[in-house]
Parts: structure tokens; sequence; C-alpha cells
């Protein structure tokens, strides 16, 4: 196991105002690469990692670094720490439990609340409350909480929009700048490759924050930044990416009527089908508005073309068979993946060891979110499919997966988007198994060089979640720079998978629920379903204890977001 670090994008001095979290001041300061300034804290073990003198192994220190960060736009990375491919994850009693498949096992992880204001990462510290019902950040005048408020009040970041990104090109050079804080900071950790790992939105973030790393190298080339470190990129993995809106709102459509997903599970009797049809395809609908968006780029153009969309598109299967978008199989609220480290982020002892200026909340009560909205970029393409394909060109190895039971960025618009990237080969090549240690085959991969597009099977949006031998294995071969398939082969010019032109693979609805779950509901990987739900004895004995698991919100406005969900 590597070592994991967790870091805010914020590098900001504290202010000294009464705070319900008391400011840290145990923490180490450094001066990392491009004089950016860095705070930071070693954690104690069991905070999360349960391997003993995981970060002392030096002999581990030649390994590769690799980034993870979540979309949303706004979204915590805690969420891909916790509840995907970190050390750890939290059970229903506030428990460490260790994750065997974490992805530290194979790289050194860095988790970065990126842009500022999301998790742990803040502007300003102040006293506030979360507003229960909007879930935004309402200011106290004074560390004091008014019994309105009892229960959410803490320390949170000043919300201010203007004061973090409003859109996925602004927030490359505030990563950029952070990698440059932490490799200086680390430089034993940031010798070798580096890679970027991200999920949703972060079809957004990846290609357009790499292809900014590659562009600032460029420059440091020339010798135009000076004290900046060149970042030798290797691997770039997407699951579950949101790229083209143009074509992904369009996969709504496929992935719910026609072809269909591939549970044999169809969500919309005919009316609602040809409705769904027409907020697509209608005059002036999704479609045209997004069209429009594409060729005018005006903001609230944009913004309204993807509040159609959204709405009247996309959120039909939130509201007309209630499913949880990022898991077709399940109904919501959906327990899965669990919440429960949430609670867990936010008791003083986890706060402490942590170093936290803030109170976590996983979207910074939507500041973010709202700043992007505004600039209508989840409508964009945002250059997305350009700078995958310079990256390839580049020599980067770009891995896209995608979990097939997500509705949300699901496989059938990841597909079209591998097609329209066209990575050179690529048209050529065909789908494959994946194979991997536990002779399971969990899905098929259609590669052609440095470039692969992976469809994983029996899994929602958090693809480590739902197959974490299957995540696991794909990400040591991806930063190994290895073929999907096999792991066996260097992925060079020439190497390609000889398969067919479709992955025809049906699950069928036997891992589909027709129940709400219990909210308590173990989900087995080995099922690929729940657990058969006997007495929930946990549900007790996590009551006597005071958690207060929290759940998905169902909040069809916040796409790639979702405050207490994803992603
Ligand atoms: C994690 O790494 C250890 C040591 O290299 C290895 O024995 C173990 O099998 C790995 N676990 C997985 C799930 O790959
Ligand atoms: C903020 O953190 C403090 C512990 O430092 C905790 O008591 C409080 O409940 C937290 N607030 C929220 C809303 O989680
Ligand atoms: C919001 O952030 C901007 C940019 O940093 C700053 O100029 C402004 O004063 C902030 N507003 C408040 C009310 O703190
Ligand atoms: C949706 O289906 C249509 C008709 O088969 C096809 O032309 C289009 O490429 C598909 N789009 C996506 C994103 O799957
Ligand atoms: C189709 O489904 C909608 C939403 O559940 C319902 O209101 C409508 O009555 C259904 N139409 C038919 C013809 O069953
Ligand atoms: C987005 O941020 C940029 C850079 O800070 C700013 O110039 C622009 O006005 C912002 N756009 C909106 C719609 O807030
Ligand atoms: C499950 O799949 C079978 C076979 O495709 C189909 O006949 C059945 O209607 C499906 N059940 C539901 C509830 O969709
Ligand atoms: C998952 O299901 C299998 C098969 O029923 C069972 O043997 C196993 O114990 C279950 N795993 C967990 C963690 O409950
Ligand atoms: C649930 O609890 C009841 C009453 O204690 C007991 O009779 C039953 O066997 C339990 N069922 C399971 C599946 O544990």
């Amino acid at each position: 196991m590597l070592p994991t670090f967790l870091f805010s994008a914020a590098l900001l001095t504290s202010s000294s105002i009464a705070q319900f979290v008391p400011t840290p001041t145990d923490l180490i300061t450094k001066v990392g690469y491009y004089n950016q300034h860095v705070r930071y804290k070693e954690v104690p073990e069991g905070i999360c990692e349960l391997t003993p003198g995981v970060k002392s192994f030096s002999g581990y220190v030649n390994a590769p670094l690799t980034v993870w960060i979540n979309g949303g736009p706004g979204s915590s990375s805690m969420i891909g720490l916790f509840e995907e491919l970190g050390p750890c994850s939290i059970n229903a009693d506030g428990e460490v439990v260790n994750n065997p498949y974490a992805w530290n096992n194979v790289s050194n992880m860095l988790f970065i609340d990126h842009p500022a204001q999301v998790g742990f990462s803040y502007s300003k510290p102040v006293s506030a409350y979360v507003d229960s019902s909007s879930g935004s950040i309402v200011t106290l005048p004074d560390a004091t909480c008014p019994d309105y408020a009892t229960g959410s009040c803490g320390t949170f970041s000043y919300p201010n929009e203007t004061d973090t990104a409003n859109s996925t090109q602004g927030a490359a050079p505030s990563m950029w700048k952070t990698l440059q804080g932490f490799m200086g900071a680390f430089p034993q950790y940031s010798r070798n490759e580096f890679n970027f790992a991200t999920e949703s939105y972060g079809g957004h973030y990846g290609p357009v924050f790499n292809e900014y790393i590659e562009t600032q190298n460029a420059l440091i080339r020339k010798g135009q930044l000076p004290g900046a470190h060149h970042i030798s990129l290797s691997t770039v993995l997407i699951g579950n990416g949101w790229y083209d809106p143009l074509i992904q709102y369009q996969a709504y459509y496929n992935f719910t009527v026609s072809p269909g997903n591939t549970y044999d599970y169809s969500p919309y009797n005919q009316s609602i089908q040809s409705q769904v049809y027409n907020a697509l395809y209608g005059a002036g609908n999704c479609y045209d508005q997004t069209i429009y968006c594409y060729k005018s780029g005006i903001n609230s153009i944009c913004a309204a073309a993807d509040n159609f969309c959204a709405n009247n598109v996309e959120a039909v299967l939130d509201n007309i068979p209630g499913r949880d978008e990022y898991d077709i199989r399940e109904l919501a609220p959906d327990p899965f993946p669990y919440g429960y480290w949430r609670a867990y982020l936010n008791s003083e002892k986890v706060q402490k060891a942590l170093g936290a200026f803030v109170n976590y909340t996983s979207d910074g009560g939507n500041t973010v979110y709202n700043a992007f909205v505004n600039t209508g970029d989840d409508d964009r393409e945002s250059g997305t499919i350009e700078a995958c394909r310079a990256l390839v060109s580049q020599g980067v190895y770009v891995v896209q997966f995608a979990g097939d039971a997500d509705y949300n960025c699901n496989w059938l618009g990841g597909q079209a988007v591998a097609e329209e990237i066209d990575a050179p080969g690529y048209c050529n090549a065909g789908y494959v198994d994946m194979k991997t240690s536990d002779h399971i085959t969990h899905g098929q991969v259609k590669q052609s060089a440095n470039f692969a597009f992976a469809r994983i099977y029996e899994s929602g949006h958090e693809v480590p979640f739902y197959q974490p031998l299957a995540a696991l294995e794909l990400f040591e071969r991806g930063i190994g720079r290895k073929d999907i398939a096999t792991g066996k082969y260097d992925v060079r010019r020439g190497y390609i998978t000889k398969g067919t032109a479709e992955s025809t693979f049906r699950e069928g609805n036997g891992t589909v629920q027709f129940d709400v779950l219990p909210d308590d509901a173990i989900y087995n990987t080995t099922l690929n379903a729940p657990n058969p739900t006997g007495n929930a004895t946990t549900k007790a004995k996590r009551d006597a204890h005071g958690w207060k698991p929290t759940r998905s919100m169902q909040s069809p406005m916040k796409r790639r977001s979702l405050g207490a969900k994803p992603v």
C-alpha cells in the first residue's frame, strides 16, 4: 500500500475569526514549485489507512503518482476516496473498514478537493449553517448556533462564486498550480510518471486539465515558466465521463428506449417515450438548443439549454419511474454507495487528524456548482474531444471506461464519444473480453494503441465501488501502459483489439430491483445485487451511535454533481 494524500485546492491563509472548527495549529508549511505555498499534515494511522507503516515505506517512493478528482462540477474527491478506491470505507457504525482493492496498492494517490470551496477546500472560513431546504451555506454573525439551525452549524467556506472557477477551462490553472505546490513539497513522490484519474464531470476536467498540463510543459521547455516543474504525464483514466452534451443528451433516449440498456428494463411507456423523443428532437428543444449553445457560445443560451435538457430529457428517469440516475437497477433513494463517511468526516476527532479548517460538505453548499451553472458549462463540449485527441497524439495513454448500469453518463454515450475522438486505428478495433485474475468477465474493451474504451458490466456510475477487482486491474494496466484486455502487452502503435463491432452482452433483469431498498442494505459484489435483507441489526446499533447517514437527496437539477451523491 502506498501513501495517500488528501489535499485542498485552496492554499490561502486563514482568518482568525471565531470558528466552530478551531483553526489547526499543527500544520507544516512548505513552498512548492512555482512558488506555490503548501500547508499539510501527516494523517495518523487508523483515520483511514489501516496498514501499518504505509507512509514511511520508502521502498515505494519510486512509484508513480496518481491524482484522483471527482466531478460535479463542485463534488468533493472524498467521494472517490471513501466510496470507491481509497484505502478505507466507513461502515454504518462509523468504523473504518480496509479496502483490499484500494488503488494505493499500485500507485501513490493524491485526492484533491477542487475547485476551491469544494469539500475541505475553502477560501475564507466563516461561522455558518447549511440550509436544509436549499443546501446552501448561510453565514452567522458569530460562532453561536441559533435554535432553528441546530445540527447544521459549523465552520464553512464563505460562499463566494467569484472566488472559485466557473468553467472547465477556468479551473485548469488552479489545478496545475496545486500540483506544482504538491510536487515541490513532496519531490520524492513526484519524480516518476504522473497519472490523472477522474469520473463523471471529469469527462470535462480530465481532458482539459491534462491538455493544460501539456501546454504548460511546452512553455517550461521554452524556459517561459521559471520555477515550474515539468509534469511527466503518462495516463489519463476517465470513468463514466461527461464529455459532449450533444451526444450524451441523446444517449439518454438510446439508453432508456432504443436500443435500450442491457438489463432488459424499459422504464417508459409509449407516451413517455414519445415525450422524451420530442423533448430531444422537437423544433427548438434540447438538440436545437444545444446546437445553438455550441454555435453562439453565449452563457445564458448554454445555461438555458442545459436547464431544458436536464429537466425535460434527463430527469424523466427520476420523475417517472423514480430510478437512481447513477444506477438504473435501483429505485431512489438508493443506499449505494454508502454515505456513512460524511458524518465521520464531520467528527471533531477526524477534523483534528486531518488539520481541517472547515466542516466537511461534499459540494461546498453548491457555490461551485452554481458558478458553473451560470456559464452553462455542463451544456458545452468545452474542447474535451479535441483535448483527448491531442493527448493521444502526445503519447498519453487515454482510458475511457463506463459502468453499464449508469444512466447519468451512460456507456452508449461514452461509446459514441470514443468514436468521435477517433484515435488512430480505433475505427478498425473491435470489442474483446477483459480478462481479470478472478476469471470472471467483468466487461469488454475496444482499444487501439494508447486509446481504450471499456464497458464494465453490472456497475453503476462509481465503477470501483461496484467492480472493485476489475477497476483495480484496469487502473494498474492503465498506469503501467499495458493493454486493458489482458495487461500483458505494452501499449504501442499497432496494438489493436480484434473483436466484435458491438458489445452485445446482456445482463438481463436479474439484478434490477423493483422495490426501494432499506437504507442499511448491503451491496454484494459477488451477486452484483444487494444481499437479501434480513433483520436490520445494524440500524439499531447505528441509531444508538447517533449516526445520521446522508442519502441520495433526489435533486434532478444537479446533474453530474448531486450534493449528497456522486460523482
Ligand atoms: C496489494 O498489494 C499486495 C502487495 O503487493 C499484494 O499481495 C496484494 O495481492 C494486492 N492486492 C490486490 C487486491 O491486488
Ligand atoms: C462541524 O464540526 C463540528 C465538530 O468540530 C461538529 O460538532 C458539527 O456537528 C459539524 N457540523 C456539521 C453541520 O456537520
Ligand atoms: C468574493 O471574492 C472576490 C474575489 O476574491 C473578492 O474580491 C470579494 O471581496 C469577495 N466577496 C466577499 C463578500 O467576501
Ligand atoms: C443513438 O441511436 C441512434 C440511432 O440508432 C444512433 O444514430 C446514435 O448514434 C445513438 N447515439 C448514442 C449516443 O448512442
Ligand atoms: C404512461 O406513463 C405515465 C407516467 O407514469 C402515465 O401518466 C400515463 O397514464 C401512462 N400512459 C399509458 C397509456 O399507460
Ligand atoms: C466567469 O469567471 C471569469 C473569470 O473570473 C469572469 O471574467 C466571468 O465574468 C465569469 N462569468 C460569469 C458568468 O460569472
Ligand atoms: C425481465 O426480463 C424478461 C426477459 O427479457 C422480460 O420478459 C420481463 O418482462 C422483464 N421483467 C421486467 C419486470 O421488466
Ligand atoms: C455475497 O453473496 C455470496 C453468495 O450468496 C455470499 O456467499 C457472500 O457471503 C456474500 N458476501 C457478503 C459480503 O455478504
Ligand atoms: C428476525 O428476527 C426475528 C425475531 O427476533 C427472528 O425470529 C428471525 O429469525 C430473524 N430473521 C432473520 C433473517 O435473521
